[in-house]
């Protein structure tokens, strides 16, 4: 090789590693990346390929060698020349005052303090020791004198430079931080984990701890943690700035990120309003925070205040209500949920968690009760973040008293009594009582009642509840025949004559309903709005749909000696199977529901009561209806019909309903009052036709 290409090759390298070094700090420090993602691993590529032909040239500081060191039998130790401090705790504003009086004292100040405010990262301490702007090593905090040497791992960190950037730091440096994990990295670290079968980390932060104390470095490589500056150690020379929060800023420009809610705050107003907005903004930071925490911005006011024990006396940690604590689980009853599925929930000792006091925690089901191995009688951690429903996370396995007692799924229904099945291979365990079962019977009435279904007004989930708990209601059919009990239901507390009429008359007006809207009230597994136009559209009246959906279990029984692949190939010729986006799953489901005479029975219940559609010549083939092709806009009322019939009755011949007029728009209808689409219309020269005109465009 001649010497001009080795020194090109030189050169190239260089420029690599500094460009990747420049977009990791875009990315990682600056939260501001300049190129795609896709691009950085192209560079890295090339720079992986250039060293691999001229391994002499790579440097411990290059971006390819983060992973790659061999895996070690046991950390070694690292002495901690300035010893790694814990913080004093304050769980309350009052305890915040107190820590401010007492700095002020001390520092026989009267004005408000500075403090740099800054969240408390619930991670791990790590001290990083730069010299001449390399890392060299890393260090856990230990006993705050001593640490575990950490530095293979922490290279694997990839928002920890190697190198530091720019220009004028210190030969020494020592920087300290946390290295934490995102919630993001956490939940798929943990549903890797599930999917394998292995234990689950109990939070980001036991999972940061242990990623980071892993004996090979391509474990924590693939674990992916981050990190946070928010202090340095040894410095030398010390040519750092004189405020705490300039430090920052520095440690920052030589390419430590550094948290952007950092903040600098006046006096302890300044602290507890900075305590609150953090608060507020705990759920939706990307990572978890146990508080936040206060430090005296002016250097020679730390010194002033020195220190105690292993805390400084010019920093406080404030902290937020714990998410977790641990308690002791009393029982686990199972709750019937609307599609029968059961679920075990933990009735415990009351405990003060997130803020309020938590009594019921969800187990989700029981694959994850046998997961975490969760007894009766356990000490749990609970965990109740933000707004969202209270959890047991784990066992204490070592307060595990003898008597502990497994939990076993009930092998009938709590509400009914019903057979609880649960079918191979899956979480779910359901009860198989269907309508028979009230729990059920209470979901699938609100959910016929509900707005997109029978849109029956004021009929919601507690009336729906204490009607079937008052025997008032049974099944969809009771609904039509309540009109009858307009006594009783003017005796309940709280009704009288109009509350009741309002309903009755809510419940009238839903009468008159569409293909679709009925289809959706059924409740049929899997056919939800979509699938329930799209099946009005084809068959265009139930009858149709019937026919067709026990065509398909007969089928579907006769041919079951057919083996799976040519079964299938016959069904998927089924009408059935013919419309789009219907497949074998919603197929089945039409099948067997149609099929039961209890449904049968339902649907000829509620046609007797007066509930009604229109009815719709089949579009089978939309394509030949005398709308094919056609798109057409609504606007304003019709007299005759609603917006969901006349949308209805469009598709059935085939044409398309929009919601805004352009120029492919073949013809709007405006009934009375129309918005500013008949304008629109007017403006593109789009056919608009009247109520009356649109009769006879639909009468062909
Ligand atoms: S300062 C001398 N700042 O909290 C001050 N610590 O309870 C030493 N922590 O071991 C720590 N975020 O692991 C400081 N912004 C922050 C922090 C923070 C999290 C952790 C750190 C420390 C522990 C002390």
């Amino acid at each position: 090789m001649t010497g001009s290409t080795r020194s090109n090759i030189e050169r190239r390298i260089l420029a690599l590693r500094k460009a990747l070094d420049h977009h990791n700090y875009c990315y990682y420090v600056l939260d501001a990346p300049e190129i795609p993602d896709s691009e950085y691993d192209r560079l890295f590529r090339e720079l992986q390929e250039l060293e691999q032909a001229h391994p002499d040239l790579i440097t411990q500081d290059s971006p390819t060698q983060r992973v790659g060191a061999s895996p070690v039998s046991e950390f070694g130790e690292i002495r901690h020349e300035i010893p790694m401090l814990s913080l004093d705790n304050a769980f309350s504003e009052d305890e915040v005052r107190e820590f401010d009086r007492r700095v002020r004292e001390r520092l026989e100040h009267e004005q408000a303090v500075d403090y740099a405010a800054e969240p408390k990262m619930d991670g791990l301490a790590i001290s990083l020791r730069y010299e001449n702007g390399l890392l060299v090593s890393a260090a856990t905090r230990g006993d705050g004198t001593t640490g575990e040497d950490v530095t293979h791992n922490v290279r694997t960190v990839q928002s920890v430079p190697l190198r530091l950037v720019g220009s004028g730091y210190p030969a020494l440096l020592e920087v300290r931080g946390e290295v934490y994990m995102s919630k993001a990295d956490f939940d798929k670290l943990n549903a890797a984990a599930a999917k394998r079968g292995d234990k689950l980390f109990a939070n980001p932060r036991n999972a940061a701890a242990g990623s980071l104390r892993q004996l090979d470095p391509r474990v924590t490589a693939s674990r992916r943690l981050s990190f946070y500056a928010y202090g340095v150690g040894r410095v030398e020379p010390d040519t750092l700035p004189s405020r705490h929060s300039l430090i920052l800023r520095q440690l920052r420009e030589w390419g430590c990120p550094v948290s952007k809610y950092v903040r600098t705050v006046e006096g302890v107003e300044g602290c507890l309003a900075y305590h609150r907005e953090m608060a507020q903004r705990r759920a939706e930071l990307p990572y978890e925070i146990d508080g936040v925490v206060y430090k005296v911005d002016r250097l020679d006011q730390q010194r002033e205040l020195g220190f105690v024990a292993r805390a400084p006396r010019w920093a406080l940690a404030h902290k937020f209500p714990a998410e977790e604590q641990m308690t002791r689980l009393r029982a686990v009853e199972f709750q019937v949920g609307r599609t029968g599925a059961l679920t075990p929930v933990a009735r415990l000792e009351p405990v003060f968690v997130g803020g309020v006091t938590v009594s019921n925690a969800t187990l989700h089901n029981m694959d994850e009760v046998e997961r975490k191995d969760i007894r009766v009688g356990d000490t749990v951690i609970v965990r109740r973040a933000g707004d969202v429903i209270p959890e047991v996370v784990g066992v204490v396995i070592a307060k595990r008293p003898a008597g502990a007692k497994r939990v076993h799924l009930p092998k009938t229904c709590p509400e009914c009594g019903s057979e609880v099945i649960r079918p191979e291979g899956e979480a779910v365990a359901r009860c198989t009582g269907g309508l028979f079962c009230s729990a059920q019977r209470k979901e699938s009435l609100r959910h016929f009642a509900s707005r997109r279904a029978m849109d029956i007004e004021g009929m919601g989930e507690k009336l729906v509840e204490e009607l079937v708990d008052e025997k008032l209601l049974a099944s969809p059919v009771d609904i039509y025949t309540l009109k009858s009990h307009a006594a009783e239901l003017k005796q309940r507390e709280g009704w009288g004559e109009k509350s009741v009429a309002k309903l009755l008359e809510a419940i009238e007006t839903s009468k008159r309903t569409t293909l679709t809207r009925f289809l959706i009230a059924l409740g049929i597994p899997n056919v939800g709005e979509t699938t329930a136009a799209d099946l009005a559209v084809h068959f265009g009246n139930l009858e149709a749909l019937q026919v067709a959906a026990s065509d398909y279990e007969k089928q579907r029984t006769a041919l079951h000696r057919l083996s799976p692949g040519e079964l299938e190939k016959r069904l998927a010729e089924l009408e059935l199977r013919q419309i789009p986006g219907i497949g074998p799953t919603v197929a089945e489901q039409l099948g067997a529901f149609f099929h039961q005479a209890g449904n049968r029975t339902v649907i000829d219940g509620l046609r007797n009561a007066g509930v009604h559609w229109p009815e719709m010549a089949p579009s089978a083939g939309r394509a030949d209806g005398s709308l094919a092709g056609k798109t057409l806009v609504l606007t304003g009322t019709l007299a005759g019909m609603t917006r969901d019939e006349a949308k209805q009755r469009i598709q059935a011949l085939g044409g398309k309903v929009t919601g805004s007029v352009s120029r492919k728009t073949d013809y709007v209808i405006a009934g009375s009052e129309p918005g500013s689409k008949l304008a629109d219309a007017q403006k593109l020269g789009v056919t608009v036709l009247d109520e009356a005109g649109f009769e006879r465009l639909l009468a062909g």
